[in-house]
């Protein structure tokens, strides 16, 4: 698997220290709040584990699993609920954790969900930040990383289900698009 990549954008020891960095901001604006954590499907997964146990602050975590690549490379521009979150959201500060935020359109169908619902704040970590990409006008509260305008996987981002594996984040070697 590691033979697929044709570089390393970020490190273990990277996106280590990006979690410490973002989880002291974190601590620090949800001192006061119970939170409520809403990790983005599967993406998020790796992220919200490791930035989440940065944080020292009471907070409560959901998960919400939402669909708009159907594996590929490229936005299919239509976003599906797959997952409903469990909890009640109405009321509650929320923290949605992403792995990234490309077109935007992922974040705008869950930031529009949670507003309907009532949520009393909602804000958003995201590992990733690929502004070159954005279609809707929406932004990250919290960002590791700005990322060039390349398709990335790895710790957690999947090309066709696959490298989520990988523990830092890469650039692919073109020849996987074609024959993968
Ligand atoms: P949008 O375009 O809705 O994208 O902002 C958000 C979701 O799409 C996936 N995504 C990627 N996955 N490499 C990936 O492996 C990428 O470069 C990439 N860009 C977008 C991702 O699941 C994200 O939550
Ligand atoms: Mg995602």
């Amino acid at each position: 698997m590691n033979d697929d990549i044709e570089r390393v954008l970020y490190s273990q020891a990277d996106i280590a220290t990006a979690c410490e960095r973002l989880g002291k901001q974190l601590t620090n604006d949800y001192q006061d709040k119970v939170p409520l954590i809403l990790s983005v499907l599967s993406g998020a997964v790796f992220f919200t584990t490791d930035v989440t146990r940065q944080m020292d602050v009471y907070a409560q975590m959901d998960f919400v699993d939402v669909s708009s690549y159907n594996g590929g490379t490229h936005s299919s521009g239509e976003v599906r609920l797959v997952t409903d979150i469990a909890e009640d959201v109405s009321g509650r500060d929320v923290l949605i954790i992403e792995d990234i935020v490309d077109t935007g359109r992922t974040l705008k169908f869950i930031i529009d969900l949670l507003k309907r619902r009532h949520a009393k704040s909602v804000k958003v970590c995201t590992l990733l930040d690929k502004p070159t990409g954005r279609v809707l006008e929406v932004e990250a509260d919290y960002v590791g990383f700005v990322v060039p305008s390349e398709f990335v996987v790895g710790y957690g981002l999947d090309y066709k289900g696959e490298y989520r594996n990988l523990p830092y984040v890469g650039v692919l070697k073109p020849e996987i698009y074609m024959n993968k």
